[in-house]
């Protein structure tokens, strides 16, 4: 059995200005194994964010082909892509995307109830992943009341709860201080250790991409190994 849970082939993906075509990403080729851990670096505007976007099949891409677990994504009905990407992939952005007024625990319970879990199962399942991003003690916190560090622990606690098979952070700490940053980064080094799910991780940070098992970089339109 194939241990590839992501994949993009001869992935090409322009924008069309008004005026010119933008080629931004051309040909690209990536393979996600299941368990590991790859960073993508990038100068602003080299195209990070839509490779993320592609991958998670938030966007469509130009020409070449998504494969969640194996399965092409364009082949898939609306539903059939949401529901596989809902059950497999979670995503951690700059800004956290939290519902501010709800609690740290209702947030993390979200997913799972959106997936129709029963909330007596959801509840425990979300605090028990809460413990493990290191919030035991602010579960009945709203996110309005957390700092910035605690609010993307909480982020990546909601996109861990579905036990994906693979997190996609789009510089999930570049809203962060150096010190923050860090601790947030090592935060995923360990859930994916401890987890064994995949993460691609976008960030500006060099010293904190080569942390990680394999450091891909955009450059005029191609990913490349560095
Ligand atoms: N919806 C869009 N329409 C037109 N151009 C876009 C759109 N989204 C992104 N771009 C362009 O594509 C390039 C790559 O953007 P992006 O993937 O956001 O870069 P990064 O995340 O590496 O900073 C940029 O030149 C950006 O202006
Ligand atoms: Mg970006």
């Amino acid at each position: 059995m194939s241990n590839i849970v992501l994949e993009c082939r001869d992935l090409s993906k322009s924008y069309f200005d008004g005026a010119a075509l933008i080629q931004v990403l051309q040909g690209v080729n990536l393979q996600v194994q299941a368990g590991e851990m790859i960073a993508v670096i990038g100068n602003s505007g080299s195209g990070k964010s839509t490779l993320m976007h592609l991958l998670g099949g938030l966007d469509k891409p130009s020409s070449g082909n998504i494969l969640i677990k194996g399965k092409n994504i364009a082949a898939l009905s609306e539903t059939e892509k949401c529901d596989l990407r809902n059950r497999n992939l979670g995503f951690v952005y700059q800004f956290h995307h939290l519902l501010p007024e709800f609690t740290a625990l209702e947030n993390v319970c979200m997913p799972l109830l959106i997936g129709n879990m029963d909330p007596k199962m959801a509840e425990p399942k979300a605090e028990h992943i809460l413990e493990l991003v290191g919030l035991k003690e602010r579960l009945t916190h709203k996110i309005s009341e957390l700092s910035g560090g605690e609010r993307q622990r909480v982020a990546i606690a909601r996109a861990l709860v579905i036990d994906p098979l693979c997190i996609l952070a789009d510089e999930p700490t570049g809203n962060l201080d150096p010190k923050n940053a860090e601790r947030v980064f090592q935060l995923f080094l360990d859930l994916q250790k401890a987890c064994q799910t995949s993460v691609v991780i976008v960030t500006h940070d060099i010293r904190l991409a080569e942390q990680t098992q394999r450091m891909l970089k955009i450059e005029n339109g191609e990913l490349v190994l560095i």
